[in-house]
């Protein structure tokens, strides 16, 4: 029998074949299935983008045309959940609602359509669809504002600042986080991924699926680095005070949020179209200052971590969270919206899953104690 290395966090390991999502982390390459990352954020949209993910193939006019309008039809959410998200307390966080929320979409739909293995989420859409509807949605009310109605011409990116805003947001505006949710719609195997999967494998439904992976990504050690980006941001304050706080920081072995990668050991490809986009919103907008400052932290980290012998360049989340709050989304959306984004990919490996299945059932290596006498209460 061929021994089986025990590799802690699955680190290395092969779980599945996979056709959707190629990383070239040597040479900062990302593909979806075989088209770049830079040519998709470039010419593709999120629908157009879904679209490829879930149908291994970019669609032509007509095929595009329809799947957005069955995405847009989608978008709306009832007064059931208008009134859950509405009622949802505060001190939870909109990743469990978001969590909850698909759960509940889950018992909306036909039983024998839940568990049937064609499902029908590639149908009805309705999980990528209505998360950014959800998310603009508990922002509003949290505000003490109103339910805004989607807009069936605007892109999923552009409708999402329109239901977050109540007014039409620029073209420009709705291109960008359009394309950030390209940009973080599939990134491989891993860890929410990897749940989705799981939870597929079981033939559970795609909405359990799906809302199990949010729960995945809830977590600070997978979604949450542009957060804490701009966190490091307040702290750091302006531009001469960068050179100190990176000597201090690096002294005391603390990690420079948004710098560094598992799989990238090149600047990642995504981080340079964000990077792009968060320069010329500030250059348009004549607000440099947040963009300048973290160039500074950028160039002052690379020299030190070269310096070392160590380069390490900056990850997707370094210029994401400047770019979503220039557009004026508060900092505990950001997590959600990667959600929003990445259900496109969830829902690609679902479907991948379902085509070929084998039940996830690994093994745990135990070390624990050896078989031995049940202790009675009276002798412990
Ligand atoms: C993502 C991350 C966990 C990868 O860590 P990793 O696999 O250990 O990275 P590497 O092997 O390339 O690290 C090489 C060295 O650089 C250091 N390093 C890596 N990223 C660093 C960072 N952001 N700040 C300071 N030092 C860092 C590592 O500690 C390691 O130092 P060592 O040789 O003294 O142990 C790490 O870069 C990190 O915590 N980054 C900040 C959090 C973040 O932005 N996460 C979002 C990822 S999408």
């Amino acid at each position: 029998m061929t021994k089986i290395e025990y590799a802690k966090g699955l680190e290395g390991v092969i779980a599945a074949e996979s056709e959707i999502c190629q990383i070239d982390g040597a040479n900062g390459k990302l593909y979806y299935r075989g088209y770049s990352i830079e040519d998709l954020a470039q010419h593709s949209s999120f629908e157009e983008t879904t679209y490829l993910l879930l149908n291994e193939k970019l669609p032509s006019k007509q095929e595009l045309a329809d799947f957005s309008i069955r995405m847009r039809q989608s978008r709306d959410v009832s007064p059931t959940i208008q009134n859950m998200i509405r009622d949802f307390p505060r001190t939870g966080s909109p990743m469990e609602l978001l969590q909850s929320i698909i759960s509940y979409l889950s018992s909306s739909v036909e039983h024998q359509i839940r568990h049937s293995d064609t499902c029908n989420c590639r149908r009805t859409l309705h999980q990528i669809a209505q998360m950014t509807t959800v998310i603009a949605t508990y922002q509003r009310f949290r505000e003490g504002k109103g339910y805004v109605e989607s807009r069936p011409d605007l892109s999923q990116g552009a409708n999402f600042l329109y239901q977050l805003r109540g007014e039409e947001p620029p073209d420009e505006e709705g291109r960008i986080l359009d394309t950030c949710l390209v940009l973080h719609a599939e990134h491989g195997f891993n860890a929410s991924t990897f749940t989705a999967r799981v939870v597929a494998s079981t033939f559970s439904t795609c909405y359990c699926s799906i809302s199990a992976a949010v729960g995945s990504l809830a977590g600070f050690l997978h979604g949450g680095a542009n957060e804490r980006v701009m966190d490091m941001v307040d702290e750091i304050g302006s531009r001469r005070n960068v050179s100190p706080w990176l000597d201090k920081a690096l002294s005391e072995r603390r990690k420079v949020m948004g710098m560094g990668h598992r799989v990238y050991k090149a600047k990642d490809p995504r981080a340079i179209v964000t990077q792009g986009m968060l320069e010329d919103l500030a250059r348009r907008r004549g607000e440099l200052e947040l963009f300048e400052l973290l160039k500074e932290i950028e160039t002052g980290f690379r020299a030190r971590m070269e310096a070392k012998g160590k380069p390490i360049y900056p990850n997707v989340d370094f210029f994401s969270g400047a770019v979503y709050t220039m557009l004026g989304i508060p900092r505990d959306l950001f997590t959600p919206i990667f959600a929003a984004a990445r259900s496109a990919g969830w829902l690609a490996h679902i479907l991948e899953q379902r085509k070929d299945n084998r039940l996830f059932r690994p093994k745990a290596l135990f070390v624990g104690p050896e078989p031995r006498p049940y202790v009675p209460m009276e002798k412990r």
